[in-house]
């Protein structure tokens, strides 16, 4: 199929891409490259993708009609990917208008297209971030039958926004959709402003690495090929609407990250501990029964495993 990657030049876009391609799908990314992290790495994360030359890449930004027409009119979609946002709880804080302009009014724009294209399936990267913090039942996991109308940022706040768009237009005009929400990703590629990509620089650096709380409390983290895995899955499995967790199903506390990084990195250790931060999601869990059942989904990559291969990328990089 023909299949339009929105934010293909990112951390998870780049390697949707490459699955696609490998799946036998014609594949074209829009992204505009821009520098919340250096374009730089965007670029390299298409140049050393294995599909390079398969990939069709338009330049442009998802709030701009125009480019937007044009990535349509030369992909002619029949299933988008829409991954391109403004990522990153943390930063959503000081920027609220430019996250809710590129994540909001963007998901709009594509969505707008992909009704007149007529797409035969729209597939949208929400997050966990729309559960905001865990108050009651702390430990259990998350559920897409949890309310999720407390958000604790901006950014979880347009990513849900996202999914109610979604939902309008599948309802209006019968858009087969996909919202999936991602669990923190981690691997190869991952953003430099990610907590694991940071403490392997801090670490390798011999610097000492920041940790908000007691690091005891634990999160849920998902290699990047399992997160692909369920992507390509919402694509190919006949579906009408549906919001999906994509996670590990298993939970790391934070402090042993940096413990696990200095031993594959062979570096000595220095922790700093600071207050939480607003908007700072405690822990998550993501419960996966429904991406069992509506995708077919099942994790493969143990964390031991996959950050083990993302050290390897980190060194050769
Ligand atoms: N990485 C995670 O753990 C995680 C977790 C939950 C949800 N998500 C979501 O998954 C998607 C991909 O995340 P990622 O970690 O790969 O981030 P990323 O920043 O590496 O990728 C996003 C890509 O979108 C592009 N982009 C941003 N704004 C754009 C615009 N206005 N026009 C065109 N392109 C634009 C960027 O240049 C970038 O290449 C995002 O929607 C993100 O919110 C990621």
């Amino acid at each position: 199929m023909r299949v339009l990657v929105t934010g293909g030049a990112g951390f998870l876009g780049s390697h949707v891409c490459e699955a696609l391609v490998a799946e036998g799908h014609r594949v074209t990314i829009q992204d505009d490259f821009n520098d919340f992290y250096s374009p730089h790495l965007k670029e390299e994360n298409l140049q050393k993708l294995s599909v390079q030359k398969a990939v069709r890449v338009i330049r442009g930004d998802i709030r701009d009609r125009a480019a937007v027409s044009r990535a349509f009119e030369e992909s002619r979609p029949e299933v988008v990917v829409h991954m391109a946002a403004r990522a990153g709880v943390r930063p959503s804080a000081d920027e609220p208008r430019l996250y809710h302009d590129v994540n909001t009014l963007g998901t709009l724009e594509i969505l707008e297209h992909a009704r007149r294209a007529n797409v035969q399936r729209f597939v949208f990267s929400s997050s966990s971030s729309v559960y905001g913090r865990q108050t009651q039942d702390a430990g259990a996991p998350l559920s897409e039958d949890d309310a999720v109308e407390t958000p604790v940022s901006p950014y979880g706040a347009t990513k849900r926004a996202g999914e109610h768009h979604v939902r309008v237009f599948h309802k209006l005009h019968g858009i087969p959709s996909v919202c999936l929400r991602f669990f923190t990703a981690y691997g190869p590629r991952q953003r430099p402003d990610m907590a694991i990509h940071k403490f392997a620089r801090l670490i390798a650096a011999g610097e000492e690495i920041p940790i908000y709380g007691s690091g005891a409390t634990p999160k849920d983290y998902t290699f990047v090929s399992d997160i692909v895995s369920g992507i390509v899955a919402a694509i190919e499995r006949p579906i009408d609407f549906e919001i999906v967790n994509l996670g590990s199903g298993r939970a790391i506390p934070l402090l042993s990250i940096p413990e696990k990084l200095a031993k594959f990195l062979g570096k000595p250790l220095r922790v700093r501990h600071l207050p939480l931060q607003p908007g700072d999601v405690m822990e998550s869990l993501a419960d996966l029964a429904k991406a069992r059942q509506v995708l077919g989904y099942a994790p493969r990559v143990g964390f031991d495993e996959g950050l083990e291969r993302f050290v390897d990328w980190f060194q050769h990089t």
